[in-house]
Protein backbone atom coordinates (compact mmCIF):
# COMPACT_ATOMS: atom_id res chain seq x y z
CA UNK A 1 0.00 0.00 0.00
CA UNK A 2 0.84 3.50 -0.50
CA UNK A 3 3.44 5.00 2.10
CA UNK A 4 2.34 8.46 3.32
CA UNK A 5 4.48 8.87 6.12
CA UNK A 6 7.33 11.70 5.76
CA UNK A 7 9.80 11.95 7.97
CA UNK A 8 11.26 15.30 8.42
CA UNK A 9 14.79 16.11 10.10
CA UNK A 10 14.80 19.96 10.73
CA UNK A 11 18.27 20.94 10.64
CA UNK A 12 17.66 24.63 11.05
CA UNK A 13 19.71 25.06 14.86
CA UNK A 14 22.80 23.09 13.24
CA UNK A 15 23.02 24.13 8.97
CA UNK A 16 20.78 26.80 9.65
CA UNK A 17 22.75 28.66 11.66
CA UNK A 18 26.65 27.56 11.77
CA UNK A 19 27.42 29.99 9.17
CA UNK A 20 26.26 33.06 11.00
CA UNK A 21 29.16 35.62 11.79
CA UNK A 22 27.47 37.16 15.05
CA UNK A 23 27.44 34.79 18.01
CA UNK A 24 23.88 33.83 18.31
CA UNK A 25 23.16 33.27 21.81
CA UNK A 26 22.69 29.60 24.16
CA UNK A 27 19.07 30.97 25.04
CA UNK A 28 17.91 31.69 21.55
CA UNK A 29 19.38 28.26 20.21
CA UNK A 30 17.70 26.17 22.91
CA UNK A 31 14.20 28.33 22.49
CA UNK A 32 15.19 26.92 19.13
CA UNK A 33 15.03 23.89 19.23
CA UNK A 34 12.47 23.71 22.12
CA UNK A 35 10.00 25.46 19.85
CA UNK A 36 10.54 23.09 16.96
CA UNK A 37 9.97 20.00 18.92
CA UNK A 38 6.54 21.29 20.06
CA UNK A 39 5.58 21.49 16.49
CA UNK A 40 5.42 17.13 16.16
CA UNK A 41 8.62 16.66 14.41
CA UNK A 42 10.79 13.68 15.62
CA UNK A 43 14.06 14.83 14.60
CA UNK A 44 16.21 17.95 15.01
CA UNK A 45 19.61 18.10 14.22
CA UNK A 46 21.18 20.48 17.43
CA UNK A 47 24.35 21.05 17.13
CA UNK A 48 27.67 20.03 15.90
CA UNK A 49 30.99 18.82 17.71
CA UNK A 50 33.45 20.03 15.31
CA UNK A 51 36.71 22.49 15.78
CA UNK A 52 35.67 26.21 16.93
CA UNK A 53 38.53 27.45 15.03
CA UNK A 54 36.46 26.34 11.90
CA UNK A 55 32.77 26.83 12.67
CA UNK A 56 33.08 29.48 16.14
CA UNK A 57 29.16 29.14 16.29
CA UNK A 58 28.69 25.69 17.04
CA UNK A 59 31.49 25.94 19.50
CA UNK A 60 28.64 25.97 22.76
CA UNK A 61 27.13 22.51 21.22
CA UNK A 62 28.34 20.84 24.87
CA UNK A 63 25.78 23.54 26.32
CA UNK A 64 22.90 23.05 24.27
CA UNK A 65 23.29 19.00 24.52
CA UNK A 66 23.86 19.92 28.26
CA UNK A 67 20.68 21.98 28.74
CA UNK A 68 18.82 19.48 27.14
CA UNK A 69 19.59 16.19 29.31
CA UNK A 70 19.30 18.64 32.49
CA UNK A 71 15.91 20.11 31.59
CA UNK A 72 14.28 17.58 29.37
CA UNK A 73 12.32 19.02 26.14
CA UNK A 74 9.12 18.51 26.20
CA UNK A 75 7.67 17.49 22.97
CA UNK A 76 5.08 15.82 20.82
CA UNK A 77 6.90 12.81 19.43
CA UNK A 78 9.42 10.91 20.63
CA UNK A 79 12.15 13.10 19.73
CA UNK A 80 16.16 11.89 18.72
CA UNK A 81 18.60 15.04 18.77
CA UNK A 82 21.34 14.79 16.59
CA UNK A 83 24.76 16.53 16.50
CA UNK A 84 27.72 16.46 13.83
CA UNK A 85 30.69 14.60 15.36
CA UNK A 86 33.52 14.02 12.25
CA UNK A 87 36.02 12.89 14.24
CA UNK A 88 36.65 10.78 17.73
CA UNK A 89 37.60 14.02 19.17
CA UNK A 90 33.93 15.36 18.13
CA UNK A 91 32.39 12.23 19.99
CA UNK A 92 34.55 12.45 22.72
CA UNK A 93 33.12 15.62 23.86
CA UNK A 94 29.50 14.28 23.33
CA UNK A 95 29.92 11.52 24.54
CA UNK A 96 31.81 13.49 27.81
CA UNK A 97 28.29 15.45 28.27
CA UNK A 98 26.35 12.04 27.76
CA UNK A 99 28.30 10.06 30.44
CA UNK A 100 27.05 13.25 33.29
CA UNK A 101 23.33 12.29 32.31
CA UNK A 102 23.42 8.32 31.55
CA UNK A 103 19.75 8.13 32.58
CA UNK A 104 18.69 11.14 30.47
CA UNK A 105 18.54 9.78 27.36
CA UNK A 106 16.96 6.93 25.54
CA UNK A 107 19.12 4.04 23.23
CA UNK A 108 18.12 4.66 19.29
CA UNK A 109 14.79 6.64 19.05
CA UNK A 110 13.61 8.80 21.76
CA UNK A 111 10.93 7.51 24.28
CA UNK A 112 7.34 8.56 24.47
CA UNK A 113 6.43 11.74 25.97
CA UNK A 114 5.38 11.56 29.77
CA UNK A 115 2.30 12.85 28.25
CA UNK A 116 1.80 13.36 24.73
CA UNK A 117 -1.46 15.44 24.91
CA UNK A 118 0.40 18.23 26.83
CA UNK A 119 3.75 17.95 25.26
CA UNK A 120 4.92 16.53 27.73
CA UNK A 121 8.93 16.21 28.12
CA UNK A 122 10.64 12.80 26.78
CA UNK A 123 13.71 11.50 27.01
CA UNK A 124 15.78 12.03 23.97
CA UNK A 125 17.21 10.08 21.47
CA UNK A 126 20.98 10.79 20.45
CA UNK A 127 22.30 10.56 17.15
CA UNK A 128 25.68 11.71 15.95
CA UNK A 129 26.37 12.18 12.49
CA UNK A 130 29.84 11.92 10.46
CA UNK A 131 30.01 13.26 7.01
CA UNK A 132 32.26 12.75 3.90
CA UNK A 133 32.37 14.34 0.43
CA UNK A 134 31.26 12.90 -3.16
CA UNK A 135 34.44 15.12 -4.43
CA UNK A 136 38.28 15.06 -2.97
CA UNK A 137 37.70 18.48 -3.87
CA UNK A 138 35.14 19.03 -0.92
CA UNK A 139 36.46 16.76 1.31
CA UNK A 140 39.80 18.36 1.27
CA UNK A 141 37.99 21.86 2.06
CA UNK A 142 35.45 20.56 4.71
CA UNK A 143 37.60 17.92 6.43
CA UNK A 144 40.90 18.78 5.78
CA UNK A 145 41.74 15.15 4.47
CA UNK A 146 40.61 13.47 1.34
CA UNK A 147 37.71 10.98 0.92
CA UNK A 148 39.62 8.03 1.90
CA UNK A 149 40.91 9.29 4.62
CA UNK A 150 37.63 10.28 6.14
CA UNK A 151 36.28 7.13 6.07
CA UNK A 152 39.14 5.76 7.70
CA UNK A 153 38.62 8.34 10.07
CA UNK A 154 34.74 7.70 10.56
CA UNK A 155 35.29 3.61 11.14
CA UNK A 156 36.20 4.16 14.33
CA UNK A 157 33.87 7.13 15.45
CA UNK A 158 30.87 5.15 13.76
CA UNK A 159 31.77 1.67 15.83
CA UNK A 160 32.39 3.70 19.09
CA UNK A 161 29.04 5.72 18.73
CA UNK A 162 26.72 2.70 18.06
CA UNK A 163 28.56 0.56 20.99
CA UNK A 164 27.95 3.37 23.33
CA UNK A 165 23.78 3.06 22.15
CA UNK A 166 23.73 6.52 19.74
CA UNK A 167 22.55 6.32 16.48
CA UNK A 168 24.34 7.33 13.43
CA UNK A 169 23.75 9.16 10.40
CA UNK A 170 26.18 9.96 8.05
CA UNK A 171 26.18 12.68 5.09
CA UNK A 172 28.02 12.64 1.70
CA UNK A 173 27.92 16.00 0.42
CA UNK A 174 28.17 17.59 -3.00
CA UNK A 175 26.13 14.74 -4.51
CA UNK A 176 24.45 16.34 -6.80
CA UNK A 177 27.19 19.39 -7.64
CA UNK A 178 30.29 20.23 -6.35
CA UNK A 179 31.33 23.97 -5.95
CA UNK A 180 34.99 23.22 -7.05
CA UNK A 181 34.53 20.18 -9.56
CA UNK A 182 31.26 21.20 -11.11
CA UNK A 183 27.64 19.65 -11.37
CA UNK A 184 28.63 16.42 -13.20
CA UNK A 185 29.28 14.58 -9.53
CA UNK A 186 30.26 10.44 -10.15
CA UNK A 187 26.95 8.76 -8.73
CA UNK A 188 28.53 5.30 -8.59
CA UNK A 189 31.70 7.15 -6.46
CA UNK A 190 28.43 8.31 -4.03
CA UNK A 191 27.05 5.09 -4.53
CA UNK A 192 30.15 3.21 -3.10
CA UNK A 193 30.84 5.71 -0.33
CA UNK A 194 26.98 5.09 0.50
CA UNK A 195 27.96 1.72 0.55
CA UNK A 196 31.35 1.96 2.63
CA UNK A 197 29.32 4.27 5.51
CA UNK A 198 26.50 1.70 5.76
CA UNK A 199 29.16 -1.75 6.16
CA UNK A 200 30.91 0.60 8.68
CA UNK A 201 27.57 0.91 11.08
CA UNK A 202 25.81 3.81 9.86
CA UNK A 203 21.73 3.68 10.42
CA UNK A 204 21.30 6.29 7.35
CA UNK A 205 22.71 7.77 4.47
CA UNK A 206 21.97 11.86 3.69
CA UNK A 207 22.80 12.53 0.54
CA UNK A 208 23.53 16.60 0.32
CA UNK A 209 23.17 18.60 -2.43
CA UNK A 210 25.29 20.66 -0.35
CA UNK A 211 25.50 23.19 -3.39
CA UNK A 212 21.58 23.42 -4.61
CA UNK A 213 22.87 22.33 -8.28
CA UNK A 214 20.60 19.05 -8.27
CA UNK A 215 18.58 19.04 -11.05
CA UNK A 216 15.04 16.59 -11.62
CA UNK A 217 17.19 14.10 -13.68
CA UNK A 218 20.12 13.76 -11.74
CA UNK A 219 18.28 13.54 -8.93
CA UNK A 220 16.45 10.35 -10.41
CA UNK A 221 19.98 9.33 -11.79
CA UNK A 222 21.71 9.37 -8.51
CA UNK A 223 18.88 7.66 -6.78
CA UNK A 224 18.58 4.48 -9.43
CA UNK A 225 22.58 4.55 -9.15
CA UNK A 226 21.96 4.01 -6.06
CA UNK A 227 19.28 1.27 -5.74
CA UNK A 228 21.20 -0.96 -7.88
CA UNK A 229 24.07 -0.41 -5.79
CA UNK A 230 21.67 -2.56 -3.32
CA UNK A 231 21.33 0.65 -0.71
CA UNK A 232 17.84 0.53 0.16
CA UNK A 233 15.54 3.97 0.05
CA UNK A 234 14.73 3.33 4.15
CA UNK A 235 18.40 3.90 4.54
CA UNK A 236 18.64 7.17 2.92
CA UNK A 237 17.34 10.98 3.48
CA UNK A 238 17.74 13.50 1.34
CA UNK A 239 19.38 17.14 2.32
CA UNK A 240 18.41 20.12 -0.39
CA UNK A 241 19.71 22.68 -0.55
CA UNK A 242 17.31 25.31 -2.65
CA UNK A 243 20.25 27.53 -3.90
CA UNK A 244 18.58 27.06 -7.48
CA UNK A 245 15.31 26.99 -6.62
CA UNK A 246 15.23 23.20 -7.17
CA UNK A 247 14.93 21.49 -3.94
CA UNK A 248 10.70 20.93 -3.68
CA UNK A 249 10.77 19.12 -7.70
CA UNK A 250 14.15 17.51 -6.38
CA UNK A 251 12.08 16.01 -3.63
CA UNK A 252 9.30 15.25 -5.27
CA UNK A 253 11.59 13.22 -7.58
CA UNK A 254 12.97 11.40 -4.91
CA UNK A 255 9.45 10.74 -2.92
CA UNK A 256 8.66 9.23 -6.72
CA UNK A 257 11.47 6.82 -5.85
CA UNK A 258 10.18 6.14 -2.48
CA UNK A 259 12.65 8.08 -0.43
CA UNK A 260 10.55 9.63 2.92
CA UNK A 261 13.14 11.20 5.07
CA UNK A 262 14.13 15.09 3.74
CA UNK A 263 15.80 17.36 5.34
CA UNK A 264 14.75 21.13 5.88
CA UNK A 265 15.77 23.95 7.91
CA UNK A 266 12.79 26.51 9.47
CA UNK A 267 12.52 30.18 7.27
CA UNK A 268 15.10 28.35 4.94
CA UNK A 269 18.10 29.36 7.29
CA UNK A 270 21.51 28.18 6.16
CA UNK A 271 24.44 27.94 4.16
CA UNK A 272 27.81 25.57 4.11
CA UNK A 273 30.77 27.45 5.29
CA UNK A 274 32.82 25.66 2.69
CA UNK A 275 30.50 25.69 -0.24
CA UNK A 276 30.58 29.77 -1.35
CA UNK A 277 27.63 30.65 -2.27
CA UNK A 278 25.14 28.46 -1.17
CA UNK A 279 22.12 29.80 0.17
CA UNK A 280 20.12 27.25 3.15
CA UNK A 281 18.11 24.00 2.85
CA UNK A 282 15.04 24.12 1.79
CA UNK A 283 12.45 26.11 4.56
CA UNK A 284 10.51 23.57 6.37
CA UNK A 285 7.58 25.61 6.02
CA UNK A 286 7.61 25.62 2.31
CA UNK A 287 8.45 21.18 2.58
CA UNK A 288 5.35 20.38 4.59
CA UNK A 289 2.92 22.60 2.39
CA UNK A 290 4.35 20.65 -0.48
CA UNK A 291 4.44 17.35 0.99
CA UNK A 292 0.79 17.96 2.58
CA UNK A 293 -0.52 19.01 -0.64
CA UNK A 294 0.95 15.36 -2.31
CA UNK A 295 -1.01 13.89 0.55
CA UNK A 296 1.76 12.91 2.49
CA UNK A 297 1.53 13.52 6.36
CA UNK A 298 4.94 15.12 8.11
CA UNK A 299 2.93 15.61 11.50
CA UNK A 300 3.96 18.80 11.47
CA UNK A 301 2.20 21.91 12.44
CA UNK A 302 2.47 24.42 9.77
CA UNK A 303 1.52 27.59 11.51
CA UNK A 304 3.56 26.90 14.07
CA UNK A 305 6.52 26.59 11.94
CA UNK A 306 5.74 29.44 9.85
CA UNK A 307 5.74 31.47 13.19
CA UNK A 308 8.79 29.99 14.36
CA UNK A 309 10.42 30.82 10.97
CA UNK A 310 9.57 34.92 11.27
CA UNK A 311 10.99 34.55 14.71
CA UNK A 312 14.20 33.25 14.11
CA UNK A 313 14.94 35.11 10.93
CA UNK A 314 14.13 38.19 12.44
CA UNK A 315 16.45 37.30 15.36
CA UNK A 316 19.30 36.31 13.65
CA UNK A 317 18.98 39.31 11.35
CA UNK A 318 18.06 37.12 7.94
CA UNK A 319 15.43 37.84 5.53
CA UNK A 320 12.41 35.18 5.68
CA UNK A 321 13.32 33.09 2.83
CA UNK A 322 10.14 31.06 2.98
CA UNK A 323 7.61 31.57 0.52
CA UNK A 324 4.85 29.32 2.08
CA UNK A 325 5.85 30.73 5.64
CA UNK A 326 5.49 34.70 4.57
CA UNK A 327 2.20 33.29 2.68
CA UNK A 328 0.93 31.69 5.99
CA UNK A 329 1.44 34.91 8.27
CA UNK A 330 -0.12 36.88 5.67
CA UNK A 331 3.16 38.73 5.79
P1 LIG B 1 41.98 19.29 11.42
O1 LIG B 1 42.52 20.67 11.60
O2 LIG B 1 42.42 18.52 10.23
O3 LIG B 1 42.16 18.41 12.71
O4 LIG B 1 40.42 19.35 11.48
P2 LIG B 1 43.29 18.15 13.68
O5 LIG B 1 42.95 16.79 14.20
O6 LIG B 1 44.62 18.39 13.08
O7 LIG B 1 43.03 19.21 14.85
C1 LIG B 1 43.29 20.58 14.74
C2 LIG B 1 42.76 21.32 15.95
O8 LIG B 1 41.35 21.21 16.01
C3 LIG B 1 43.27 20.76 17.28
O9 LIG B 1 43.29 21.84 18.21
C4 LIG B 1 42.17 19.80 17.67
O10 LIG B 1 42.11 19.57 19.05
C5 LIG B 1 40.95 20.55 17.21
P3 LIG B 1 44.66 22.61 18.54
O11 LIG B 1 45.57 21.52 19.02
O12 LIG B 1 45.12 23.22 17.22
O13 LIG B 1 44.25 23.61 19.56
N1 LIG B 1 39.84 19.66 16.92
C6 LIG B 1 38.62 19.75 17.47
N2 LIG B 1 38.08 20.58 18.37
C7 LIG B 1 36.80 20.40 18.70
N3 LIG B 1 36.03 19.43 18.16
C8 LIG B 1 36.53 18.58 17.26
C9 LIG B 1 37.87 18.74 16.87
N4 LIG B 1 38.65 18.07 16.02
C10 LIG B 1 39.86 18.64 16.04
N5 LIG B 1 35.74 17.63 16.73
C11 LIG B 1 38.12 18.73 11.45
C12 LIG B 1 39.56 18.29 11.16
C13 LIG B 1 37.14 17.88 10.69
C14 LIG B 1 37.85 18.59 12.93
C15 LIG B 1 37.98 20.18 11.07
O14 LIG B 1 38.30 20.29 9.72
C16 LIG B 1 36.62 20.73 11.32
O15 LIG B 1 36.11 20.83 12.41
N6 LIG B 1 35.97 21.16 10.24
C17 LIG B 1 34.65 21.72 10.29
C18 LIG B 1 33.81 21.07 9.28
C19 LIG B 1 32.38 21.54 9.41
O16 LIG B 1 31.84 21.65 10.48
N7 LIG B 1 31.73 21.83 8.26
C20 LIG B 1 30.38 22.25 8.22
C21 LIG B 1 29.45 21.11 8.50
S1 LIG B 1 29.27 20.01 7.13
C22 LIG B 1 27.98 20.68 6.20
O17 LIG B 1 27.52 21.76 6.49
C23 LIG B 1 27.39 19.86 5.09
C24 LIG B 1 26.08 19.19 5.49
O18 LIG B 1 25.10 20.15 5.84
C25 LIG B 1 25.56 18.34 4.34
C26 LIG B 1 25.47 19.10 3.03
O19 LIG B 1 24.84 20.16 2.94
O20 LIG B 1 26.05 18.55 2.08
C27 LIG B 1 26.26 18.25 6.68
MG1 LIG C 1 23.90 21.22 4.48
Amino acid sequence: SFNNRVRLVEVGPRDGLQNEKATIPLATKIQLIERLARTGLSRIEAGSFVSPKWVPQMSNSSDILEHILQSGIPSLNPLTLSFLAPNITGLNNASAILAKYPDEYAAGEGSEPLSASSGGASKPGIEIAVFAAATEAFSQKNLNCSVAESLERFAPVIQAAKDGGLRVRAYISVVLGCPFEGPNVDPHRVAEIATNLLEMGADEIALGDTTGMGTAPRTKELLTCLSSAGVLNEDVAMHFHDTYGQALINTAVSLEHGIRTFDSSVGGLGGCPYSPGATGNVATEDMVYFLESLGMDTGVDLDAMADIGAWITKEVGRTHDSTVGKAVLGA
